[in-house]
């Protein structure tokens, strides 16, 4: 009932709706063209329209909402123009509920894919073919309208957290914002696709404000925060994510891009944040990594060899209601779907999280969440 709103905002093709908050922690549904989202959410990444590892199928078991795409990738192969001939890239991957395509943006710290980057266009190489892609913000735009994914992200551009480059930071922010106004002028599909801005700004707070005080007259469905979780300090990230949120509307989702770590997530959703996507829960899944509540499960360790019980007790994915640690332990790097079968676990491993912190803010019992979260994650050491 819209009564019980905190606060709400309707775009063309996203409705927001904040129903609870804890201090900052907040609870909001997020509804758009394909599926309704329940946040805070993560996002699993499968960069050229399929998750590593995972079916369709195993997606909608784990209970994902969201899957995001990557622009430049896709561009490449199968090409947005065969995309949209098989009626999007919903339908090419058979994909009921939401997607989300990342810009390109973001390949660009990827120091062996860029070529060049100027105030037009950026250029990439890809180092296996020598092919080169050019993205200016018009064409970023034209070939996500064709993918035709729920949200699309701006193009921007992209510093490495670790450069340290003053100079390159300042002209990198305010070109994103030139490029997000380009990005706003050539979207053609408005009534079923929503546009988000990036936040840049590197880890200079002065810089994230000025970007944030840029970006928000603009008026989009959505905001993310960009340019972080690329090897900077804790302290750098949380501050660069906290100068960032505060600025943003209350009554729009706030996206924190490629944050990670459960540990991350729990600390950047305090600090206001509804939405996370990271590669980490399926490429660790592929090294034989297992996600638990007390931590990781190294499933290649000899420890498990033995060991009859499944990867986490209680938890209700598809891999530990029928098989065992010894079992896994035994084809984990020989089997290609031991990959998946981890995959699984730590997808919906993931999603109880979120699940847990959904509950944890509607019952306003987020804190004690927090608190009984970090203590299983760091045992007190006797
Ligand atoms: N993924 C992680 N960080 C970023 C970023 O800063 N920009 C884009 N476009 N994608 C990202
Ligand atoms: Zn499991």
């Amino acid at each position: 009932p819209l009564s019980t709103l905190l606060a709400s905002s309707i775009s063309p093709a996203l409705v927001f709706e904040l129903s609870s908050r804890e201090k900052r922690a907040r609870r909001a549904t997020m509804t758009t063209h394909h599926f309704a989202c329940q946040l805070p959410m993560f996002m699993p990444v499968g960069t050229q329209g399929s998750v590593k590892g995972l079916t369709a199928l195993d997606l909608e078991n784990a209970r994902v909402q969201l899957i995001l795409g990557n622009t430049y990738h896709l561009e490449q192969r199968p090409g947005s123009a065969l995309i949209e001939t098989m009626g999007g890239l919903h339908n090419f991957v058979s994909w009921k509920q939401a997607m989300l395509t990342d810009s390109g943006g973001f390949q660009m710290v990827s120091l062996s894919d860029l070529l060049e980057v100027s105030e037009h266009a950026v250029t990439f190489q890809d180092p296996a073919t020598g092919n080169t892609t050019t993205l200016t913000p018009e064409h970023c735009m034209q070939v996500q309208n064709r993918i035709g994914a729920d949200i699309m992200m701006a193009l921007d551009d992209v510093v490495s957290s670790t450069a340290n480059d003053p100079k390159r930071y300042e002209e990198a922010t305010y070109r994103t914002t030139r490029w997000l106004k380009r990005c706003i002028a050539a979207h053609k599909r408005t009534d079923r696709q929503s546009l988000f801005g990036i936040v840049q700004g590197g880890l200079d707070l002065a810089l994230r404000r000025k970007s944030c005080e840029e970006l928000v007259p603009l008026n989009l469905p959505g905001y993310a925060v960009g340019g972080l979780s690329g090897g900077e300090d804790k302290a750098n990230f949380w501050r660069c994510v906290d100068a960032s949120l505060e600025l943003l509307p209350e009554n729009k989702p706030r996206y924190v891009m490629g944050v990670g770590y459960p540990v991350d997530i729990v600390v950047c959703v305090a600090l206001g944040a509804d939405m996370f996507d990271c590669v980490y829960p399926t490429r660790t899944a592929r090294f034989g990594t297992a996600m638990v509540s007390s931590g990781l499960l190294k499933l290649r360790s000899r420890s498990f060899a033995n060991d009859m019980r499944p990867i986490e007790a209680g938890c209700d994915c598809a891999t530990c209601k029928r098989y065992t640690r010894a079992y896994l332990h035994t084809i984990v790097t020989r089997e290609p779907v031991a990959s998946s079968l981890v995959s699984v676990h730590n997808v919906r491993y993931m999603m109880r999280l979120m699940e847990q912190i959904r509950e944890a803010i509607e019952n306003n019992r987020f804190e004690a969440f927090v608190q009984q979260f970090m203590r299983k994650q760091f045992p007190r050491v006797r």
